[in-house]
């Protein structure tokens, strides 16, 4: 008898395992530059974590959950997410809860019974930070920015960065009364989930993916006019640090995502490369979640980034060429000591650096460094020995100018591409 995997589950290859690495190399380096530590986070948990946490009526929940129960009679969740998960971990775990600021990021498998297409698993992998201690928009721009960062690592190109902000328990109730009146007077055309989710949670509605109830979402009222002033500010905050950081963005004013748990800011980075499943990372602000799951009141922001959707963009990408910051050229033989030396020098600067050790021309030297790719060269003969200098060469604009040796490294970190 031979075996067929489950549906919506991927084996991933030796072949595809590089974009793999290059994947998740990006998210841990970014994470890292933004102060994030990481997290392990079981892949099961009590069920009723995912039902207060992300929402009865939500998708999620409702439908796609791999649950099951244990030999002692509890019920069970494959996770379908990471962040009810890390909330859950937060609140058990007093050294990090009692910290101002707690930064964590996680990778790991998610599961979740959709119907299974192109770029939408049963399993599949997010890497996910969450920020939690602290209700400034500023964090809420830097989880955005950090996932930009990301994206633009990986060489992503042609996505969007939808953002919105979804209020608050102070200001939300009137705006749910108003979208509850509009979808009342339009309830035949509803498909048979939303006419229950009228009453219970008609924000779900937005997110549903039905002609019908799609349709009626052009001229649905739209929250960021129903927003109190302390939402609007942190709104427009958000806003003017992402403008300020020249990343660009569109507000979509029903941007209200697939999970119960967001207050104030949404955001997803959407593409059309995907196919019918447009984002490849989506995060926002839930202010009250940890409290719901049982903890201090603690504001908190995140994302989570789906990786087989990642691999699907980048694939199709080629990965930038490698390429060195400098190379060393000496004019003699008798310079390779000393060359060999700034090597070493720069290198423990954090500089990547390389250096052709034949002794051959300096013709021969330069033809080795084309094939490295190297930013710089840095040219050694008699002049710069004696002066304590040397000539660092631009190779892609050919300009060169003499520097002092001990002023090199810090030039070349300037001067990255
Ligand atoms: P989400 O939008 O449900 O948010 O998922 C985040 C990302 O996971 C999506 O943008 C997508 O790239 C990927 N993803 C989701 N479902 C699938 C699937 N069936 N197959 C492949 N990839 C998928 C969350 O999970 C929230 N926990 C994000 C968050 C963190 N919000 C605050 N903190």
């Amino acid at each position: 008898m031979s075996f067929t995997k489950a549906p919506g589950v991927e084996d991933i290859f030796p072949d595809r395992i590089p974009v793999w690495n290059r994947i998740t190399a990006s998210a841990r380096r970014n994470f890292e530059l933004f102060n994030f530590r990481e997290v392990i986070i079981p892949v099961m948990e009590y069920t009723e974590l995912f039902s207060r946490g992300i929402g009865d009526e939500t998708d999620i929940v409702s439908k796609e959950m791999f649950t099951f129960e244990d030999r002692g009679g509890r019920s069970l969740t494959l996770r379908p997410e990471g962040t009810a998960s890390v909330v859950r971990a937060y609140n058990e775990n007093g050294e990090y809860n009692r910290l101002s600021v707690c930064k964590l990021f996680y990778i790991g498998s998610m599961f979740r019974a959709e119907r299974p297409q192109k770029g939408r698993l049963r399993q599949f992998n997010q890497f996910g930070a969450e920020l939690f201690g602290d209700d400034s928009p500023f964090y809420d721009y830097e989880v955005i920015s950090m996932m930009n960062s990301i994206a633009i690592d990986l060489g992503i190109l042609n996505y969007e960065l939808l953002i919105n902000s979804i209020g608050c328990e102070e200001c939300r109730p009137a705006y749910l009364e108003k979208l509850k009146e509009y979808y009342q007077s339009n309830k035949s055309v509803l498909c048979e989930d939303c006419v229950k989710r009228l009453e219970k949670n008609p924000l779900r509605i937005l997110d549903c993916k039905k002609d019908g109830c799609k349709a009626l979402k052009d001229a649905a009222p739209v929250l960021p006019e129903f927003l109190c002033s302390s939402c609007a500010d942190h709104h427009s905050s958000v806003k003017s640090y992402l403008s300020g950081a020249g990343i660009a963005f569109r507000e979509d004013p029903f941007l209200v995502r697939g999970l119960d748990y967001y207050a104030k800011t949404t955001f997803e980075f959407v593409t059309t490369a995907l196919g019918g499943q447009n984002a490849f990372a989506a995060g926002g602000r839930y202010n009250k979640l940890v409290e719901i799951l049982g903890g201090k009141p603690t504001p908190a922001v995140g994302f989570a980034a789906g990786i087989e959707r990642l691999m699907i963009l980048t694939e199709t990408n080629p990965p930038a060429p490698l390429s060195l910051d400098a190379f060393i050229i000496y004019s003699d033989e008798k310079y390779f000591q000393h060359s060999a030396e700034l090597l070493r020098k720069l290198r423990m600067e954090g500089i990547s650096a390389d250096i052709d050790p034949s002794g051959k021309s300096m013709k021969s030297q330069m033809k080795k460094m084309d094939r490295e790719n190297a930013r710089f060269a840095l040219i050694i003969g008699d002049e710069e020995i004696n002066e304590k200098t040397v000539t660092v060469k631009d190779t892609a604009t050919r300009e060169q100018q003499k520097i002092s040796e001990g002023e090199v490294s810090a030039f070349i970190k300037n001067n990255k591409r």
